[in-house]
């Protein structure tokens, strides 16, 4: 059984101040109707939606979760994080939830915070993945990359095995140095941040690389509480958890690790810069929405809650107006925002 597991307890700092820590971008209605969440289930292939999901979320936003997924009618079980411990943990919490339902469960891991402009691609890439899992290799799913972005993990292919290539390499958040020379190389694509493993076959890496990571997600789940789609976990022995990554844990050291080329229109929504390349944009290139009035300005994004914003003459600028916090931010800062929300958990 190939089940799907959806990670969503980012708090995606980087769109601060749309994205807060009770109202986190994967559930915001950025670009439409559905949120990111919705639509990282509804853009799995047909077959993958028959299959009950695991979404792994944080605590605070479980009636959020709960609402936003019976509004497209998907039944899941929702493992609750008492706090954020990165992915690494999330995934093996979903990973023993999957073998809990089929020893032999391989798992689709989806972040919640992407576009997908062609998910139609996915049909094929998946059933290659799901192949290369059979044979006990952890898969990502790798695009071409088109900037230096220091924002992604970077795979160097290795050797060809029908439609996948095993990596020769995995670097995650490269400096911008190190981003370039990737870049030019030609040799690395950017990973997507899915995966496809057998859950056994993760949980395995994790007993070698992070035993007590294993332990104290195990420990959390057998002392935990099922609540309807719920499944609260035990808060002391999560906690416990390092926070790390599932690409700085395991991507960077498996010797098993795998990565099929998709030619996917993919964005990470993950910062302004990101979100102002994806929207709609005017002649002038600004993306505006609410009460805006922009003259001579360009290539820039503002969006306000309910006051009237005006930009004058000013290029590359991202203005975010809220009730209780307003951003300006030049584009080119767009990593560095999540400066501003470390000051403010620090000042808590
Ligand atoms: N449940 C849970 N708990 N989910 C989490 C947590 C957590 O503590 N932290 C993050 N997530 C979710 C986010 O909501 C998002 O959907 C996904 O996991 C990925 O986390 P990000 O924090 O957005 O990671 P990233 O974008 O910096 O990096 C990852 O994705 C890139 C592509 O977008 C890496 O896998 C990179 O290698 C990859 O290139
Ligand atoms: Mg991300």
């Amino acid at each position: 059984m190939l089940i799907p597991v959806i990670i969503a307890g980012g708090n995606g700092t980087r769109l601060w101040p749309l994205s807060r820590s009770h109202y986190p971008k994967q559930l915001l209605r950025i670009a439409g109707e559905h949120s990111m969440l919705q639509n990282t289930l509804l853009r799995l292939p047909a077959e993958l939606r028959e299959v009950r999901p695991i979404i792994v979320c944080n605590e605070q936003h479980r009636f959020l979760v709960a609402e936003q997924l019976n509004e497209i009618a998907i039944q899941a079980d929702i493992l609750l994080e008492p706090c954020g411990r990165n992915t690494a943990p999330a995934v093996a919490l979903a990973a023993l939830q999957a073998r809990q339902r089929d020893t032999n469960a391989s798992m689709l891991v989806c972040p919640a915070d992407h576009t997908i402009g062609n998910p139609e691609q996915l049909e094929a890439a998946i059933e290659h993945a799901r192949q290369a899992a059979d044979q006990g290799l952890l898969v990502t799913f790798g695009v071409q990359p088109d900037r230096p972005e220091t924002g992604f993990g970077y795979i160097r292919t290795g050797q060809p095995c029908g439609h996948h290539h095993r990596i020769a390499r995995f670097v995650e958040k490269p400096d911008l140095d190190t981003a370039r020379g990737f870049l030019e190389s030609g040799e690395y694509l950017w990973n997507s941040g899915m995966f496809l493993f057998r859950a056994e076959r993760y949980l395995e890496e994790l007993r070698l690389r992070h035993p007590q990571m294993l332990a104290h997600c195990t420990h959390a789940l057998l002392q935990g509480e099922v609540d309807l789609d719920f499944i609260r976990l035990d808060a002391p022995s999560f906690a416990r958890c390092e926070d790390l990554s599932i690409d700085y844990a395991i991507m960077e050291h498996t010797e098993d690790g795998a990565v099929v080329p998709v030619p996917l229109c993919w964005s990470d929504l993950g910062s302004w810069q990101s979100l102002w390349e994806h929207m709609d944009k005017d002649s002038d290139g600004n993306h505006l929405r609410g009460d805006i009035i922009a003259y001579n300005s360009r290539n820039s994004l503002a969006m306000s809650d309910s006051r009237l914003v005006a930009l004058l003459g000013v290029e590359d600028l991202v203005v975010v107006d809220t009730p209780d916090a307003i951003l300006v931010a030049h584009k080119s800062q767009a990593q560095e925002v999540k400066r501003v929300t470390d000051t403010l958990r620090a000042r808590k």
